[in-house]
Formats: C-alpha cells, structure tokens, sequence
C-alpha cells in the first residue's frame, strides 16, 4: 500500500507574517488529517522559520528546488546539505516554471534528482506536457522522456526512492483541472511504463497529481487508483483549502 502524500508548493509567495498565520492554520486542524504524509515546500529563506515552527508536528519540510552540484562557485544555488541542516526531506525537482522559465533541461532535472537521491533527500519529479503538446497528442511522448532522463542516469529502482508529480502545465494555475480520468491516464501510463522495466518499483513509486486542486475537486482525483496524493500551488496558501485536501487523500 502506497502512503497518500500532499505536498504545498508555496512557489514565490508569502511573508513571514503571512507564513507564520498559514502554520498556525495547519496546525490547528492537521491533526484531523491520518493516514497521509503532509508536506510544506516554503521559499528557501523561510526555510528555518517553518522549521521551527513545524517542530513536534507531522507535517514535513521541502524545498521548491536543489542544486545539482554539492558546493563551490555557484551563485544563488542552494545544495541538498544545506537544506539537510534545515530537515528537508522532500525537495521538488524539475518543476514546469523551473523547466520553462528557467531553462532546466531533462538532463539537469535528472541530475538534481541524483544529488537529491544521493544525500537521502526524497526528490519529487515533476512531469507534464503544456498544452499545444496535449492538442497534438504527444503528452505520453513528453512525458515519457522527461521520465526517461532519470531513468537513463539513475536506473529504475532509483525512482523508487523518490515522488513522481504528474502536473499538466495547463491545469497549472488556470484554474483548469485535469479530469479524474485524465489525469488516472497519465499516471497510468507512468506506472506502467516503469512496470516494464521494474514492477516493484511501480508498484512502490508514489505518484501525485498537481494543476489547480482544491478542497472541492480533490476527493475525485484522489479516488483514483493511480492517484497517491497532491502537489497543490496556491490552495497550498490557505489552511482550511490545504488541510481540506490533505483530508480528501486520507
Ligand atoms: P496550482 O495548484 O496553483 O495550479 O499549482 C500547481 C503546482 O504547480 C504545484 O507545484
């Protein structure tokens, strides 16, 4: 049995006012959530407020990103043993505004999931298709080799180790959530194209749907049987839609 996940992606938002009001939220009523692993991936700088304030709850610290390199001459990176010293486990790799706004390549996601895996940092790997590729259906396509860079430099029992987020880029902050059965395809097809390669590896990786979840589309996409959890953007942001979610993966 797969352990249901959800995980706030705080991306670029947030004060330590407003952060600290958000924590305060969760922690009221995260106790009603059992069952699911609950993660906050904060900016980098409020890394070790949301340390401390998270201290004696279950909910778990991650990082929006990570560096492929372990130290030295890179400005403005952040590596996996400085967010170890603030109890990371989780940290998002490859994320689409990374990959489209930022220019990471295939290749650098896959080795930010290595530098992630290799200091026993959980990555999570973010895959999807923007929407011209899903108009000329080749999301599978896309999908798959974004998938495969990993594959090709870690090995398949390497996802095992870490967390796939399936995020359509169109339903990403739109408002346009993929479909159950849209979103159950994809992940499917996921699953099963690691199952080719390892099917205890496919049967263990847990993989979460992210684009535009709510409180009130989540239970649906999490009834799914590919569906293990959710990588939430800006319902993350408040308490009660972010604890609701949580709640819908139980
Ligand atoms: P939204 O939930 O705001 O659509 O963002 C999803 C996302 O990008 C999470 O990483």
């Amino acid at each position: 049995m797969r352990q249901p996940l959800v995980a706030g992606n705080w991306k670029m938002n947030g004060s330590t006012e407003t952060i600290k009001n958000l924590l305060e939220g969760i922690k009221q009523s995260i106790d009603t959530v059992s069952g699911a692993e609950v993660v906050v991936c904060p900016p980098y700088v409020y890394l070790p407020g949301v340390q401390q304030q998270l201290a004696g709850t279950a909910v778990s610290l991650g990082s929006q990103n990570i560096s492929e390199h372990e130290a030295g001459a890179y400005t403005g990176e952040i590596s996996a043993s400085m967010l170890l010293e603030f109890r990371c486990r989780y940290a998002i790799v490859g994320h689409s505004e990374r990959r489209t706004l930022f220019g990471e390549s295939d290749s650098r996601v896959a080795a930010k999931y290595a530098a992630a895996r290799a200091a026993g940092i959980v990555p999570v790997l973010c895959l999807g298709e923007i929407l011209e590729e899903r108009e000329r259906g080749v999301t599978e396509d896309v999908v798959a080799r974004q998938l495969d860079a990993v594959v090709a430099l870690e090995g398949i029992e390497a996802l095992a180790d870490g967390v796939i987020a399936y995020e359509p880029v169109w339903a990403i902050g739109t408002g346009k959530t993929a479909s159950p059965d849209q979103a159950q395809e994809v992940h499917a097809f996921i699953r099963g194209r690691i199952a080719q390669q390892c099917s205890a590896t496919a049967e263990k990786v847990r993989i979460l749907y992210g684009g535009s979840v709510k409180g009130a589309n989540a239970p649906d996409l999490f009834s799914m049987p590919d569906i293990d959890g959710g990588l939430i953007g800006g319902a993350s942001l408040d308490a009660d839609e972010f604890v609701s979610i949580c709640r819908a993966a139980c």
